[in-house]
C-alpha cells in the first residue's frame, strides 16, 4: 500500500524526450520554440511559478520572454500585449499567468489569446474542443495528472473519480480529460453537502483546493488512488498539499507527495505543448 507517485522522476524522464525533440529541430529546421510569458502584479507564488516555467524553458534550449506589467495596469495594456504577441511570428506559445489582479477581466483575455498559441488551453475555442473530446492544447495540470496515471499503468475507465475543486484551470478539464477516457466523474466544491460521503465512494481522488490537509485518513476507502494537486504556502516558507499525506499515504494504493507529486509535471506539460504549438505552426505554414 502507499506506492508513492514520483512526480520528480516521471517529469525528468519527459524533459529528457522533450530536450531531444527539441535538438532536432534546432538541426534538422534551425528552429527554436519560444514562450511568451505575461505576469500582471505582484503576486509572490506566480512569480516562482513564472521563473520555474523561464528556468524550464532554459534547461531545453526553448526561448523564454517574460513580459511584465504592474498591479495597476489597465484592461487595454493587457489586450494590447496580448495582440502584439499574437501578431508576433517569433512567438509560439503565450501563456498569461493566473490569478491577474480582480478589475481585470480573465476569461476576457484568455479569449484573445489565439488560439494556435494558447499552451494553457484556456481560449473558450481549445475548451470546447476538449469538451468534444478533440482537445488541441490541454491544460497542463490536468495533462500532467493524466500523464501520471499513464506512467504508473493507471486504468481511469469506469472508476469512480471525485475532483474536489471546480476551477476552471484544474477541476473542470480535469474533469473532461477523465470523462473522455470513460471514467465516472464527481466533481465537489465548496458547497457538497458531504464531502466525506462523496470521498468514500472514489476510486480516485483528485484534489484542488489549496485547503491544508483537507481530507484526512477517515476519508477514503483502503486503496484509493489519491492525487493531490493542491499547494499551500507555510509561514516557514514550505508547503503542504490537501492531503494529511502522512496519515494516508498507508491506506491509499497510490499518492501523489506535495512538492514532487502534479508540481514538477505541470510545467514539464507547458514545455510540450509549447514544442507542440511551433511544431504545429511550422507545419501550417509548410502548408500554405
Ligand atoms: N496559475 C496556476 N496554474 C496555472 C496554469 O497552469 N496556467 C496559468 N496561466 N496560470 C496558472
Amino acid at each position: 500500500m502507499g506506492n508513492i507517485i514520483d512526480g520528480l522522476a516521471i517529469s525528468k524522464k519527459i524533459m529528457h524526450e522533450l530536450k531531444e525533440e527539441v535538438d532536432l529541430l534546432k538541426e534538422e529546421k534551425n528552429i527554436a520554440p519560444s514562450l511568451a510569458v505575461i505576469l500582471v502584479g505582484n503576486d509572490p507564488s506566480s512569480k516562482i511559478y513564472v521563473r520555474n516555467k523561464a528556468k524550464a524553458c532554459e534547461t531545453l534550449g526553448i526561448i523564454a520572454q517574460e513580459y511584465y506589467l504592474p498591479e495597476d495596469a489597465c484592461e487595454c495594456e493587457l489586450l494590447s500585449l496580448i495582440k502584439q504577441l499574437n501578431e508576433d511570428d517569433t512567438v509560439d506559445g503565450i501563456l498569461l499567468q493566473s490569478p491577474i489582479p480582480s478589475h481585470l477581466n480573465i476569461a476576457k483575455a484568455f479569449s484573445k489569446i489565439k488560439p494556435e498559441k494558447d499552451v494553457d488551453g484556456f481560449n473558450p475555442i481549445n475548451i470546447g474542443m476538449l469538451s468534444m473530446g478533440y482537445p488541441v492544447y490541454i491544460p497542463c495540470t490536468p495533462l500532467g495528472v493524466m500523464k501520471m496515471f499513464y506512467e504508473y499503468n493507471i486504468d481511469v475507465e469506469g472508476k469512480n473519480c471525485v475532483i474536489v475543486g471546480r476551477s476552471n484551470i484544474v477541476g473542470k478539464p480535469m474533469a473532461q480529460l477523465l470523462i473522455n477516457k470513460s471514467a465516472t466523474v464527481t466533481i465537489c466544491h465548496t458547497k457538497t453537502k458531504d464531502l466525506k460521503e462523496k470521498l468514500l465512494n472514489a476510486d480516485i481522488i483528485i484534489s484542488a483546493t489549496g485547503k491544508s490537509k483537507l481530507i484526512t485518513v477517515d476519508m477514503i476507502k483502503e486503496g484509493t488512488v489519491i492525487i493531490d494537486i493542491g499547494i499551500t504556502r507555510k509561514e516557514d516558507g514550505t508547503i503542504s498539499g490537501d492531503v494529511d499525506f502522512e496519515n494516508v499515504r498507508d491506506k491509499a494504493s497510490y499518492i501523489t507527495p506535495v512538492p514532487g507529486g502534479v508540481g514538477p509535471m505541470t510545467v514539464t506539460m507547458l514545455m510540450n505543448n509549447v514544442i507542440l504549438a511551433c511544431k504545429n505552426r511550422r507545419n501550417e505554414s509548410e502548408k500554405n
